[in-house]
């Protein structure tokens, strides 16, 4: 493995539930430190993608290749023990947990480790907590409330907070800003703009073009359950990518001068 191995490599990656066939023969690559941005429209197959590739579920056919190594994740568990983070479309958080509790649900620091009887590290949580969410410049005045009295953007923030904090590999977020407002939104994307000055490679499911064309290295397409072409972003614009999206531009027409990945 060197500086150039890609983080992920995907080949042939296939889902299909009985006849429906949410995602079929994806080819996708990311290189170390990029950004790309997932975008296509309903029903393309972008999160089903994203189950794949986080052990969510499991593809019927493809191997991924994370740094050089083939992985299959049995769980998302799995995932996020091998450095993946994931932001799903639908948030998973504990709304009668405190911010601490949520960002280490599932990993918590202990004290003294007894199995089921083991002693929680709470001073440690709240401390490794209040870190996390001061890199990511998200502002939560009470972290000991818990999240039922939160806005959907502050939720998302401590969702994505927790991602941002624990990725060693890989973040991936699905529809991050789907549901915040004008401020909330610019949080988050200056969270991911600091995870792209850190080195972080960052995969993004989103409907905003504009977002993608402030954020992202890389546009890959999904339509009808295939990725149908990638293109650098700085190679193409937002017309080329609606026409792709919408099928008005037949991938194949493109010039071949863009160094896009094998897809
Ligand atoms: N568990 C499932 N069982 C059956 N069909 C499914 C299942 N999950 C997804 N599908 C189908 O697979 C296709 C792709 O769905 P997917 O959720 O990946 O789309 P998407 O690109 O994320 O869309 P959106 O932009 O609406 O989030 C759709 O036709 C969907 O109905
Ligand atoms: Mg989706």
């Amino acid at each position: 493995m060197n500086a150039n191995t890609p983080v992920l490599h995907i080949t042939g990656l296939t889902k299909h539930y009985g006849g429906v066939k949410a995602l079929t023969d994806a080819h996708f690559q990311l290189l170390p430190g990029e950004h790309v941005a997932i975008v296509g429209d309903n029903g393309a197959g972008k999160s089903t993608f994203v189950r794949l590739i986080t052990g969510v579920e499991q593809p019927n056919a493809g191997e991924i290749v994370l740094s050089g190594r083939t992985v299959s994740f049995d769980s998302p568990l799995d995932a996020r023990e091998q450095g993946i983070e994931t932001v799903y479309q639908t948030l998973a958080l504990a709304e009668d947990l405190d911010v601490p509790a949520n960002i280490f649900l599932g990993r918590e620091l202990t004290r003294l480790n007894l199995g089921p009887l083991s002693v929680l590290n709470h001073k440690a949580m709240r401390e490794r907590s209040a870190s996390m969410l001061a890199t990511t410049g998200v502002k939560i005045q009470d972290m000991s409330e818990s999240l039922r009295g939160m806005s959907g953007g502050q939720r998302q923030c401590v969702a994505i907070a927790r991602a941002a904090g624990f990725a060693k590999n890989l973040i991936i977020l699905d529809e991050p800003t789907a549901a915040l407002g004008v401020a909330e939104t610019a949080r988050v994307e200056a969270i991911i703009q600091g995870l792209k000055a850190r080195g972080v490679p960052l995969i993004i499911i989103s409907h905003n073009l504009r977002q993608v064309f402030d954020l992202v290295d890389r546009i890959f397409v999904f339509r009808q359950g295939r990725i149908i072409c990638n293109r650098l972003t700085r190679q193409t614009n937002p017309e080329e990518i609606v026409g792709l999206i919408t099928g008005a531009i037949d991938p194949a027409t493109l010039s071949t001068e863009t160094e896009a990945a094998p897809c």
